[in-house]
């Protein structure tokens, strides 16, 4: 390592996410429209020696040392085992994990592990067919169960599940989605809702907030702070009737752990976003295209941290939503 990915604040990110592709094959209401969205031109998606290429310059030059594949949907991108596998070789101790929807897991999650995968968070908010129907718009529930335990089968765990509770629609869910993980041995963690909707119709009237999610668990489990200590995951866990299961919650907006990110992001058209919320990005697909060397892209990254923000700024008047939505980042 030769540099370091530090921002004006001096926070260094280790964990880069890399989004695969805008594109899924679930519609959550919450997430973008029926019709899908203007989806990113194949040329301008990062190859898969592209990404494996930016990865290793982050790997051996950067200082990164977890990589999340996200979406879209990582799972439909045909390359994924192979960049896993890529990755591993060129160093086995850098943590390779998905955040995945789950559908065609159950087909993959061998081959993932083989790859080198470390392990998935799958994306689940609720156990009722008909409300996962409703919200994602497919009816696919099954396939994301099965996707589940074959994730866990392969060995890629702990499996963790990421759930969006939705005022009106599954929010009195909570307590039964957190039983049904709990039984599985799957972490499940709730997010508080972020304003990055395709649709632009987040409010803060509409989000579940972190409070709301403990007065509803607490109806049915007693949970207590857990004495790990936190880190820079998104995550506060509480141990579930004592332990040993455990929930989470991911309060981005209400508490928010910006403080503490070590994470930067890379956008499946090879743009460098420091910040899920940035309004600027860096363009590293055409330095890629055009020639420049392992350390000019290296300097070009460094040169992007320097922009960060000290923090999402939600809560500020001035404060205006990125022109991609969730989907295009990664979660
Ligand atoms: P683990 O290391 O497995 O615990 O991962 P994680 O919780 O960091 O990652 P995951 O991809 O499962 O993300 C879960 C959710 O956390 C995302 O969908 C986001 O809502 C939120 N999240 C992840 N990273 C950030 C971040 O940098 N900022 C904010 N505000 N939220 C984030
Ligand atoms: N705010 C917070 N989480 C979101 N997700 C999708 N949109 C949002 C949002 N606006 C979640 C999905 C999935 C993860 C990738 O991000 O539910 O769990
Ligand atoms: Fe797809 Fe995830 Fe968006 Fe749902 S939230 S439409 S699974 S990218």
């Amino acid at each position: 390592q030769t540099r370091a990915l530090e921002d004006s604040f001096g926070r260094v990110a280790s964990d880069l996410r890399v989004s695969l592709t805008d594109r899924c094959n679930l519609r959550c209401n919450y997430c973008m429209p029926a019709e899908g969205l203007d989806w990113l031109p194949t040329d301008e998606v990062l190859t898969d020696d592209e990404v494996v290429r930016l990865v290793r310059i982050g790997v051996q030059q950067l200082g990164v040392r977890e990589v999340r594949y996200t979406g879209g949907e990582p799972l439909i991108r045909r390359g994924l085992v192979g960049i896993v596998e890529q990755v591993h070789a060129l160093d086995p101790t850098v943590e390779q994990s998905i955040t995945t929807n789950a559908l065609g897991l159950q087909r993959n999650a061998g081959a993932l592990a083989a790859a080198g995968l470390a392990r998935v968070n799958v994306s689940l908010d609720t156990v009722r067919r008909e409300t996962f129907h409703q919200i994602t718009r497919r009816d696919r529930f099954d396939d994301v169960v099965a996707g589940l335990a074959a994730a866990d089968a392969a060995g890629l765990g702990p499996v963790k599940v990421n759930a969006v509770l939705l005022r009106g629609t599954n929010d009195d869910q909570a307590a039964e989605l957190l039983g049904w993980c709990l039984e599985r041995g799957y972490e499940l963690r709730f997010i508080e809702q972020m304003p990055l909707d395709a649709q632009h119709d987040w409010s803060r009237e509409g989000m579940i907030t972190a409070e709301e999610i403990f007065a509803r668990l607490a109806e049915v489990f007693t949970l207590t702070p857990a004495v790990e200590p936190r880190g820079s995951a998104p995550a506060e866990k509480f141990l579930v009737d004592g332990g040993p299961g455990t929930v989470g919650v991911i309060a981005s907006v209400t508490r928010p752990f910006c403080g503490d990110c070590d994470r930067v992001r890379l956008t499946a058209d090879g743009q460098v976003r420091n910040c899920l919320f940035a309004r600027h990005e860096s363009d590293l697909r055409t330095a890629l295209r055009s020639g420049a060397t392992d350390d000019e892209i290296a300097d070009r990254w460094v040169v992007a941290m320097g922009t960060k923000a000290a923090g999402h700024g939600i809560d500020d008047v001035t404060f205006l939503q990125p022109d991609r939505p969730m989907s295009a980042i990664g979660g």
